[in-house]
């Protein structure tokens, strides 16, 4: 009957001279008319902690490294960022920032003390990855940095110095102190976070003894540049949830709704990993089969709800929706590559991680009214990294791809769209086969990003904007041989981006999705 079918519907293309679609066409509709909220592009944003090989060897190799380097930063590396427009990058942690004492890292290097990094494997930390070196990278990223402070074992005073080390332009003891290291110029902080999961590693705390701390830190803690402040403020980004429940959130969000001239926070963080199984990370990132790809890509739809949840309790104090919740650690946890160092949190990344970052890029893009910055963990070589390196060597994962794929999203206008998704079920759980989201870039051009995770099947897609027929069409697709392929360095290209064929008929697109791929057509009108 649907061989049938299907022959049917082709006859009748043939004879409309219309491209022949399979009977189980998806009809996609963007709803131009009805432009969302923008997708601010600092949901791009990223996350390199002091941790493994996140700094030492994967951004910083110094200035005396065979590895090609500016003044000690990779230069492989600076490139292949620089094409991802990263938006901002939070540093130094993480766990790691509640134990950081900043004044270790400043000042020649050969001084700097040796400390033990007890967040991460308790390894000597040389500190010559400090304050200005980790500016002298967001610069030549072309980036913004979002640094958070020491709550957790620091003082007031501490943070306090620490921003005017960074921002006074005043000629304080510490701007001179800064400008005698080699940077005269204040540096401009984006973004300022208060702590790093205070109701755990950052300190265990209750709700409101770190409501209580908050206030002291907004207030005391300031951008020491008032010309910087007037212009583009520094945003102060609060500890926020780190489970589905919401007493967190409340606290923290019942004391801004009463905050006074003297403390504010723009944005409340929120921490939410892909853990198949749960705790510990047990998943493996390559060589793993169809049950994993299918729970893990189930599991990470969840941080919609979980967006939702902690959404409603803002929205109860914060209607305006002036506060971001801000996800500035997501991603693929799995167990750590065997005979790596367990502390390092070393995984590979596959063609089904690339594919669950498309679909929390898209969560975020739904959410984009709340949902206004996040943070990828991590940027190289820790858990879902853009970067692999090994010495000399370096490669780029799949979700690299997609966040370089994605980069037209940044700051583009949300337009709603409507398809029916079909289902794909395996082994008892099911997945939505297809995910899509759609906008209106800057430039004009609308864009649409279209995920078909059904790791077997491609899906013939036809779509249309409403009210305004498609001119031109250009499709870029990213998919792999199997559900665990990875870019090894043995094999770094065996996952990468390629053009895609997209036909432009009576103003509509039709084209094919490869299996387990993520499609972004850019649509001109
Ligand atoms: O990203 C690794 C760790 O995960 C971070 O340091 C911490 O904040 C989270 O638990």
């Amino acid at each position: 009957m649907q061989g049938k079918l299907q022959f049917g519907i082709g006859l009748l293309a043939t004879i409309l001279s219309l491209p022949a679609l399979a009977a189980d066409t998806v009809h996609i509709t963007i709803d131009a008319a009805k432009p969302g909220a923008q997708i601010n592009r600092n949901i791009f944003g990223q996350f390199a902690e002091n941790l493994g090989h996140g700094l030492y060897g994967g951004i910083w190799v110094g200035p005396d490294s065979s590895i090609p380097n500016t003044r000690g930063i990779r230069k492989d590396v600076v490139d292949a960022l620089r094409e991802l427009h990263v938006p901002n990058v939070r540093w130094p942690g993480g766990c790691f920032a509640d134990q950081y004492h900043w004044r270790d890292g400043i000042g020649p290097r050969d001084k700097r003390p040796a400390t033990v990094n007890s967040a991460w494997g308790d390894v000597i930390d040389t500190n010559a990855f400090g304050t200005d070196e980790f500016m002298d990278f967001i610069q030549q990223i072309g980036s913004t940095p979002y640094v958070s402070i020491n709550i957790g074992s620091g003082t007031v005073q501490e943070a306090h110095d620490w921003l005017e080390y960074m921002t006074a332009a005043a000629p304080t003891a510490l701007a001179k102190e800064r400008a005698a290291n080699g940077h005269p110029d204040p540096y401009k902080i984006g973004f300022l976070g208060i702590g790093n999961e205070s109701w755990d590693c950052g300190g265990a705390m209750t709700p409101d003894y770190y409501v209580s701390l908050m206030k002291v830190y907004s207030r005391f803690v300031a951008n020491m540049n008032p010309a910087q402040r007037a212009q583009d403020p520094m945003l102060k980004i609060a500890v926020g949830p780190g489970t589905p429940e919401t007493a967190w959130t409340e606290a923290v969000m019942q004391a801004w709704k009463k905050h006074t001239w003297s403390w504010d926070i723009n944005g409340l963080s929120l921490h939410w990993y892909t853990v198949p199984n749960g705790w510990p990370p047990s998943t493996n990132s390559e060589k793993f089969g169809l049950d994993d790809y299918v729970k893990g890509l189930h599991t990470t739809l969840f941080m919609d709800e979980f967006l939702r949840k902690q959404e409603a309790v803002m929205d109860k104090y914060d209607p305006a929706k002036k506060v971001t919740l801000t996800v500035d650690e997501w991603g693929a946890w799995h167990a750590p590559l065997p005979g790596t160092n367990p502390a390092f949190l070393i995984q590979q990344n596959s063609i089904r991680d690339a594919i669950l970052a498309s679909l929390n890029l898209n969560i975020f893009a739904r959410h984009a009214d709340r949902v206004r910055m996040a943070n990828i963990a991590q940027m190289v070589n820790v858990l879902q990294s853009m970067i692999l390196t090994d010495q000399q060597k370096m490669i780029l994962t799949p979700t690299y791809y997609v966040f370089k794929m994605y980069v037209p999203f940044q700051n583009a206008t949300f337009l709603p769209v409507t398809l029916d998704a079909g289902s794909y079920t395996h082994n008892g759980v099911t997945l939505p086969r297809l995910d899509a989201i759609a906008a209106k870039a800057v430039d004009g051009k609308f864009l649409l990003a279209i995920t078909n995770l059904d790791p077997e099947s491609a899906v013939d897609v036809d779509a249309g904007l409403t009210g305004t027929p498609a001119k031109a069409a250009h499709a870029e697709t990213l998919t792999a041989p199997a559900i665990d392929s990875v870019n090894s360095f043995a094999s770094p290209d065996s996952v990468v981006p390629k053009s895609s064929a997209v036909q432009v008929q009576g103003g509509k697109l039709s084209l094919q999705l490869a299996p387990r791929s993520i499609t972004v057509v850019s649509i001109e009108q």
